[in-house]
């Protein structure tokens, strides 16, 4: 970060001078992190919308412009051109992989696909309608105990050992999840094969019969790499920066990783293509065309799920993609769901309505994923599951920011407004 100038600030009788900084893409900061020693101050910034957290090299976001760019790269270059796997190498290691490192690295995730078989008592131990967040985010903990070289809560040992654990993850993540899928439906549990990529293994670990392997269509294996992709990474929303600031006490990336899907579960974050689902069903059910519903979205009664944006003030890039892809396979396959057409009218509808023009209301990545997932076959319960696998190296990177960066250890403040001080009052003498 380049030091650009000074502001000022006139405050308790003070004037103090406060660095100005500036990033890659010249997006301005005043620098605050020696304002409470100098002036006895701090800042006060409810829910965070103009506080940096951090410095970052991993993702760059202009909302207004509806840039999205990983390691520099457009987003859409990296949907038109690139997987899953090798997205989730760009993200943690910073560079697209090279034939070698691509190798490596897909054998590193293939040798960690296995869960240990002790896990399997884990899942047994759960209500067979445990939703599947609850479910992931213990077992992605639970993994600390099974894999204790990989998670000592020493960041110098645990970066030595980072390549296994970042890849153990990635790759267990979905063993955990298609587990659970199976378990809860009381099926086989079906195994990785070594064979298969990573977006084909996982639904064959879902949807395979030990008597009839399931066939996975390329569009099926690609639109799935697409949705993943898009969720690799989003810079310091509610879950990354809950990762990072799990991260910044010492502890290990699994544990960091495990409270991220708990910060990812809420329906004003990854819940919301969970959510979308649901209103859209609502709104079909009801046989409203979507205006009642957007009716009601005005007078502040619902929210429409899907729509609006902390970061985009304009149409969210990965909207874009996923919902020109999501006609595609829909129509590849052949499925007719009128909850896209629902969905389309919805869009179409807000996108010319005054409410939603000025408060810059677009879809984000959620209004469209989840007509994809229902076409492939993943139920909606798992929506946001699916979010977090596709999240996970962007956690991943963003730990290994703070895990290498001797990071401080993240400790907001506040203005207190409760009770001045009083005293105690004995038992009988309370009202
Ligand atoms: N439907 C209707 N009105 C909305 C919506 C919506 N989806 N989103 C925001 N608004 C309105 C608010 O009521 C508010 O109106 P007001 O100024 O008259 O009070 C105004 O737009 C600003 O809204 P805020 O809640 O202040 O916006 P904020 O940045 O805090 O919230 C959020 C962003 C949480 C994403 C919000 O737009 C929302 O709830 N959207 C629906 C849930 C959703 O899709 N979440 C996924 C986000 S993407 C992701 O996490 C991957």
């Amino acid at each position: 970060m380049q030091e650009i100038e000074k502001a000022t600030l006139h405050i308790c009788g003070k004037k103090i001078e406060l660095p100005v900084r500036t990033g890659t893409e010249g997006e301005t900061a005043v620098d605050i992190s020696r304002l409470r020693e100098r002036a006895g101050v701090i800042t006060l910034d409810n829910g965070y919308g103009n506080t940096g957290s951090c410095e970052s090299t991993i993702t760059y976001i202009d909302g207004d412009r509806s840039i999205l760019r990983y390691r520099g790269y457009p987003i859409e270059q990296i949907a038109a051109h690139s997987d899953f796997v090798e997205t989730a190498y760009l993200v943690i290691y910073g560079e697209l992989p090279n034939a070698a490192q691509r190798v490596t690295f897909s054998n590193l995730l293939t040798e960690n696909s296995a869960i240990h078989e002790r896990m399997v008592y884990l899942f047994e131990s759960y209500p067979r309608d445990a939703h599947p967040m609850a479910l992931l985010s213990a077992m992605v903990n639970a993994l600390a105990c099974y894999y204790p070289h990989l998670a000592t809560n020493n960041h110098a040992r645990d970066i030595v050992n980072f390549d296994e654990a970042a890849a153990s993850l990635i790759s267990k993540v979905r063993t955990i999840t298609a587990m659970a899928y199976r378990m809860s439906r009381g099926l086989p549990i079906i195994y990785p094969r070594r064979k298969l990529r990573y977006c084909e293994n996982f639904l064959h670990m879902m949807f395979s019969e030990p008597y009839d392997p399931y066939e996975c269509e390329p569009v099926v294996g690609r639109a799935l790499n697409l949705i993943l992709l898009l969720h690799a990474d989003h810079e310091q929303n509610c879950s990354t920066s809950t990762v990072r600031m799990v991260a910044s006490s010492g502890a290990n990336l699994f544990a960091s990783a495990a409270a991220g899907v708990c910060a990812l579960w809420g329906p004003y974050h990854g819940g919301a293509n969970q959510a979308v689902i649901e209103m859209l069903q609502e709104i079909h059910a009801e046989g409203d065309d979507g205006s009642r519903f957007i009716a009601a979205a005005k007078a502040g009664k619902r929210r429409l799920m899907g729509f609006g944006h902390r970061i985009y003030k304009n149409y969210d890039p990965r909207a874009k993609i996923i919902g020109k892809s999501c006609g595609e396979l829909l129509d590849h396959l052949g499925v007719n769901d009128p909850l896209l057409d629902i969905a389309r009218k919805l869009e179409a509808t807000a996108l010319n309505d005054g409410y939603f023009i000025e408060r810059k209301l677009y879809p984000n990545v959620d209004f469209y994923s989840g007509i994809m997932m229902r076409a492939i076959g993943i139920p909606l319960n798992m929506f946001t599951v699916m979010f977090a696998i596709g999240r996970m190296p962007g956690w991943v990177a963003n730990w290994r920011e703070v895990a290498s960066n001797k990071s401080r250890i993240y400790r907001p403040r506040q203005i207190y407004t409760g009770h001045a001080i009083r005293d105690f009052i004995p038992e009988e003498n309370r009202g």
